[in-house]
């Protein structure tokens, strides 16, 4: 067994025939070039002077002095392209160009990993085909226009639930039949090795730097950190360097919907059990028979049945506690954020900001709380109006 491969007992590759070839060359490559000092210092350019880093690490004044605990923001929201996604996608479009593929597609639920995709192929001049599920499509209507800006074919997906979980069948479909001169450019910390361990690789940044950042303002380590969790990469990328530290407590927030007690939910690592989907071994939401349920969250990016295996492991070992957040909640903690800071995060992080919320009367005062603001809230405005029904007036 190849235990690069897994987490403890979850991760693998169980994928059909035609795609064993594609992800061996792809882990092949995948090593090869992060050893390359041409491909690292090309990819550390283009993460500073096309993206932005390092981001900030935002001190949240009135959020501070209201909770007398110490409160950052990890401005993932001031990437390039609105979100960490561009960590991951400059990564896998590099390696992608590296091996000299000629065509990239990738799925998307919020959009935000369709647009990074979309920006990268612009970049390096590659040709771009994103898979969304035609609900997605909808709610996130400013995300599609931004991928048709920058030259992407964006494919409305009509089956199934026609949400993240469909755009992934149809992309996987796609790459079974054109893997030769095509890179899956996968959004997540997810689906089968070595698509884990590479988005976790380039999304590790958000978290050496958030501690790097931490030290110089605060001269200790934090006393908790957030993050939400969909596949799980921005969870991933912030917790990677803080794992080791046992004084750090880890917690990650997933998608309640309308309640765990509801059909409604997308909560998977606390209500689903193990199992293989998406070519892994994980949690997933599903029936006693094994059949994969249909989820709803208010957050496109967290509308998801299954969760990257790392999060399996870390939530098996009890080293991250991981919450279910309603949309209510959720909603409540973006419209809170733009008047208490003046930052508007995106839904699916509003959703480590509820969590955050509700945790942090249980520390110390003075205690430290980090929180991953994954990404900016513009595409959620429609959605935020609608389901408050006008209240941000
Ligand atoms: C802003 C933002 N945060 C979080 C997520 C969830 O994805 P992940 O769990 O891979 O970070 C998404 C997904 O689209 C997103 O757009």
């Amino acid at each position: 067994m190849n235990q690069d491969a897994y987490f403890g007992e979850y991760g693998g590759a169980f994928v059909p025939e035609p795609l064993v070839k594609p992800l061996d060359e792809i882990a092949a490559a995948f090593k090869k070039a992060t050893q390359d000092p041409d491909f690292t210092a090309r990819l550390n350019l283009l993460l500073s002077d096309f993206a932005g880093r390092p981001t900030p690490l935002t001190h949240a004044a009135n959020l501070s002095a209201q909770f007398k605990r110490q409160i950052y923001l990890k401005r993932e929201d001031l990437l390039h392209g609105g979100a960490h996604k561009t960590n991951n996608t400059l990564g896998q479009g590099l390696l992608a160009q590296w091996m000299g593929k000629k065509r990239l597609i990738a799925e998307t639920g919020a959009g935000q990993h369709g647009v990074a995709t979309a920006m990268i192929g612009a970049l390096l001049k590659l040709p771009v085909t994103v898979y969304m599920g035609a609900i997605d499509v909808e709610r996130q209507a400013m995300n599609v226009a931004r991928m048709k800006l920058f030259g992407a074919t964006v494919v409305p997906v009509q089956i199934g639930s026609r949400t993240l979980k469909d755009a992934i069948n149809e992309a996987m479909r796609d790459w079974i039949g054109s893997s030769a001169d095509t890179f899956y450019i996968f959004g997540t910390a997810a689906g089968p090795y070595p698509f884990p361990q590479m988005v976790r690789y380039f999304q590790k940044v958000i978290g050496i730097e958030a501690k790097k950042q931490i030290l110089q303002k605060e001269g200790r380590l934090p006393d908790a950190i957030y993050a939400c969790v969909g596949g799980g990469s921005n969870a991933i990328g912030l917790f990677a360097d803080f794992l080791k530290e046992t004084s750090v407590q880890i917690f990650g927030a997933e998608a309640a919907g309308e309640g765990v007690d509801t059909p409604y939910h997308a909560a998977t690592l606390t209500q689903g059990h193990p199992g293989i989907f998406h070519g892994m071994h994980a949690h997933f939401l599903q029936t006693p028979e094994g059949h994969i349920m249909e989820t709803h969250s208010v957050s496109a990016g967290l509308d998801y049945p299954g969760v990257g295996p790392e999060h399996s492991h870390l939530q098996s070992i009890g080293r991250v506690h991981y919450e279910p957040i309603t949309d209510q909640e959720a909603l409540h903690a973006f419209a809170y954020l733009a008047r208490e800071e003046g930052i508007l995060p995106a839904l699916e992080s509003s959703h480590a900001l509820a969590l955050l919320l509700k945790k942090v009367t249980e520390f110390p005062e003075d205690s430290i709380h980090l929180l991953n603001l994954s990404g900016r809230g513009d595409k959620d405005l429609a959605t935020y109006l609608e389901q408050a029904k006008g209240d941000a007036s």
